[in-house]
């Protein structure tokens, strides 16, 4: 069997534009262990509090997962992600050095020497809180085979179970990648005699890390470290469904390579994140796309109708995908409802379950047909209602060509007091924006605006995200109107109040750009 190791909610975190925060941490380390996965990485616990909460509180609770906790070589962030796991069920500590030549005189201006010798200090170190060391050289696949070997040694020497061979850069090709795991498992017999894991961290740079993490298993990596949808630095890590599938389809092939994941988890699971996350999963994405199962060409389709495997290489029945996309009509009840609901990633109690019903029975009545996505968007308002401190009462808006727009816009507070402000603006949206900014007295920098219809056809919903930032802290919000102006408002307002409420991720975690001490991270690091 092959180990699925998580890292959605520490390299995939990274992703730019991505934020969740403690709770929607902890929703979907649940899902994950329902999912089947065998290690979740939960954070980078010297990072931020944020990210310690997240690790001390997964380790805590989950029982069956190993959950691990990063950490560069350095003596404070070992013993923080020590500290984190405290009290855990299964914890891992994840220590990790550059070892590339580029790194190695560039980054870190360490002679190898000395590398070796901080990663088998931070091992020993990291050993003395827990028995299960994972360790990793970073930019491994762009280091020296030999010296590669090297540092394995050492830190297997050292009391690392687990040696993580990452392509950090997304550099590799799979020939290379494979021949590199060869390589380390020939000359370090004790690899296989000790039972010590292997295991593969590939990013998408060139679009191969898929095929290098597959590469890196058929030349005996154990381990697979992968994230829900692939999200992760840059162009992504390896993605989770993707390997898995792969795998399990072509099992002809890759037998005896399985994964213990619980297959039909994967879409509910691909949603969730996808929502919290407020990453979007492209159209035509393998395995969770929207269309992944779509068939347009009438020769498909009559193919398909005649025996699904002709065009079908994968049931989507085992990836758990709804059977049809068109939900519910104004007559349907409200079990069927919960059902979607649940199946869209979400998990909600009874009172806002019976909200979304409404809700959805209202929208059923001025729209013939509800699909998926209306019913993540009543989902998604109804949540982000939960930390609504500025509502919106009514905005006015004039705009037109050669004229500068005008917004009048009142909000009310959770107090229940009202204001109303004017504002100019280029265009109506930035003066509604204008407007909301002079009430709500935030400051913020809008740095990212997208708008898209949510279903086909003139009664589409049109749905807005935005990513605003404030003071260093980022968040996304999302609005959904029939009308787009209120859709953009009902967004800013929806991210203006996440700022507000959020209770956590002071810092974003950027941190592979600085492993040589713990002063020169990125950002403030708070300590607990
Ligand atoms: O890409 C990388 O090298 C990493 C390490 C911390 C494993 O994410
Ligand atoms: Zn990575």
């Amino acid at each position: 069997m092959i180990r699925i190791f998580d890292t959605t909610l520490r390299d995939g975190e990274q992703s730019p534009g991505a934020t969740l925060n403690l709770t929607e941490k902890i929703e979907i380390a649940r899902q994950l262990d329902v999912l089947g996965v065998d290690v979740i990485e939960a954070g980078f616990p010297i990072t931020s509090q944020g990210d310690f909460d997240a690790v001390y509180r997964i380790s805590r609770e989950l029982e069956r997962p190993i959950v691990a906790g990063l950490s560069r070589c350095v003596p404070r962030d070992i013993d923080r992600a020590g500290e984190a796991l405290q009290g855990a069920n299964r914890p891992r500590i994840h220590v990790f050095c550059a070892t590339s030549k580029i790194h190695r005189e560039h980054k870190l201006r360490k002679a190898f020497d000395e590398i070796v010798k901080l990663a088998r200090e931070s091992v020993s170190r990291a050993r003395q809180f827990v028995d299960d060391v994972e360790f990793s050289p970073e930019d491994g696949s762009r280091t020296e085979l030999d010296y590669l070997v090297e540092i394995t040694a050492a830190a297997i020497e050292a009391g690392a179970t687990t040696i993580n061979i990452p392509d950090t850069v997304g550099y590799a090709v799979p020939e290379q990648y494979g021949h590199i795991f060869a390589y380390v498992r020939e000359k370090l017999p004790q690899i296989d005699r000790d039972g010590i894991y292997l295991s593969s961290h590939c990013h998408n740079d060139l679009g191969l890390a898929v095929a290098n993490s597959i590469a890196a298993v058929q030349n005996g990596a154990r381990q697979v470290e992968c994230t829900i949808n692939g999200i992760g630095e840059r162009a992504g890590n390896a993605s989770l469904e993707e390997i898995v599938m792969t795998l399990r389809t072509r099992a002809d092939f890759y037998q005896p390579y399985d994964t213990g994941v619980v297959s039909r988890e994967i879409f509910k699971t691909s949603r969730m994140v996808s929502n919290l996350t407020g990453l979007s999963v492209q159209r035509n994405k393998a395995i969770i796309g929207e269309n992944a199962f779509a068939h347009e060409a009438g020769i498909h389709q009559d193919g398909i109708m005649k025996k699904r495997e002709t065009y079908e290489i994968m049931d989507p029945r085992e990836i758990g995908v709804p059977e049809s996309k068109l939900v519910l009509g104004k007559h349907s009840g409200r079990h069927a409802l919960a059902k979607r609901v649940s199946d869209l990633g979400y998990t909600v109690d009874d009172a806002t379950l019976q909200q979304v019903y409404d809700r959805f029975k209202a929208l059923a009545d001025k729209k013939k047909d509800v699909y998926d996505e209306d019913v993540e968007a009543i989902v998604d308002q109804l949540l982000d209602q939960d930390r609504q401190l500025w509502e919106l009462v009514k905005f006015n808006v004039t705009a037109g060509t050669n004229e500068t727009a005008v917004a009048l816009v009142e909000l009310r507070d959770s107090t229940g007091q009202t204001g109303k402000q004017a504002a100019y603006g280029d265009g109506p949206i930035d003066a509604c924006y204008t407007a909301i900014q002079l009430i709500t007295g935030v400051q913020v920098l809008l740095e990212d605006y997208q708008t898209r219809a949510v279903t086909g056809g003139k009664d589409a919903q049109g749905e807005v995200s935005v990513h605003i930032s404030h003071g260093g802290h980022k968040v996304r919000g999302r609005g959904l109107s029939t009308d787009v102006i209120e859709a953009a408002v009902l967004a800013y307002l929806s991210a203006i109040n996440r700022i507000k409420t959020d209770d956590m991720k002071t810092v974003q975690a950027t941190t592979m750009d600085s492993d040589d001490g713990a002063d020169s991270l990125s950002g403030q690091v708070v300590q607990p």
